[in-house]
């Protein structure tokens, strides 16, 4: 009995402690919401960042405009809240993305992670979630923007290529670069050879750059991205090897 009552103070104060860590992590959570069309690869990357102990950020929806996009599986698998909202549903392009931004707002969330998705967004909407909408792109921007990215890549004969985490502007494919990965092109690549070597390379970035963004360690100056504490060594890649 006694030694009960002496060991009820020490008990609640474990279960304080533990109660505001909780509550301390769970407040600082930056809340993503990310949008996709199709396969949801990089969505995959993004959850499974998001469920490692101590990421500093979580995923409250997943939207598509495509009800047949396979990647919303990952996201209801994971009890993750889920909308389809088909773009041919909506009189124009705005009333769409007023839709998608109703969506977003009601499960609070901070950051809008475009991952493959599909539409070219309004420049209302960029504008209203301007530094707060990035996008992934599967080459080294500017360099080819658009469609069909690893073949012009391969026609043209670069011998390095990569991905792009950026922020959105109204511009297609444009917009303050976060993060860029690098990868070599080789001789003997097909599209879907290189394409596969990008996509393993973004699956990596694109959770380097939200961990950067939700760590608060992104600043945009004249459209141009600033990270603090950057440990970067300065290495080149070659290739070939010189
Ligand atoms: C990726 O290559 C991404 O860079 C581009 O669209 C593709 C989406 O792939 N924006 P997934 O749906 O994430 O697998």
């Amino acid at each position: 009995m006694v030694a009960g009552m002496r060991l009820a103070p020490f008990i609640l104060r474990i279960y304080l402690k533990c109660a505001c860590m909780l509550l301390g992590k769970v407040s600082v959570m930056l809340k993503v919401g990310v949008l996709i069309s199709g396969r949801g690869s990089n969505l995959k990357s993004l959850m499974a960042a998001c469920a490692t102990p101590g990421f500093p950020a979580e995923i409250t929806c997943v939207i598509s405009n495509k009800a047949s996009a396979k990647g919303l599986d990952y996201a209801r698998n994971a009890n993750i809240p889920v909308h389809v909202v088909p773009h041919k549903d909506f009189a124009d392009r705005q009333a769409f993305d007023a839709a998608i931004d109703a969506v977003l707002e009601k499960h609070g969330v901070q950051l809008v992670c475009l991952a493959g998705f599909m539409r070219l967004l309004t420049p209302w909407f960029a504008e209203r979630w301007r530094d707060r909408l990035v996008n992934i792109h599967p080459s080294l921007l500017p360099s080819f923007p658009g469609t069909d990215v690893h073949q012009k890549v391969l026609d043209y004969g670069a011998k390095v290529t990569g991905c792009t985490v950026h922020f959105v502007r109204s511009e297609m494919d444009h917009g303050p670069i976060i993060l860029q990965a690098a990868v070599p092109v080789l001789d003997g690549d097909t599209e879907e050879v290189l394409a596969e070597r990008v996509l393993k390379a973004e699956h990596k970035a694109y959770p380097a750059a939200l961990r950067l963004i939700a760590e608060n360690r992104v600043n945009v100056l004249n459209e141009r991205v600033f990270v603090t504490d950057s440990t970067e060594s300065g290495e080149a890649l070659f290739n070939p090897k010189a």
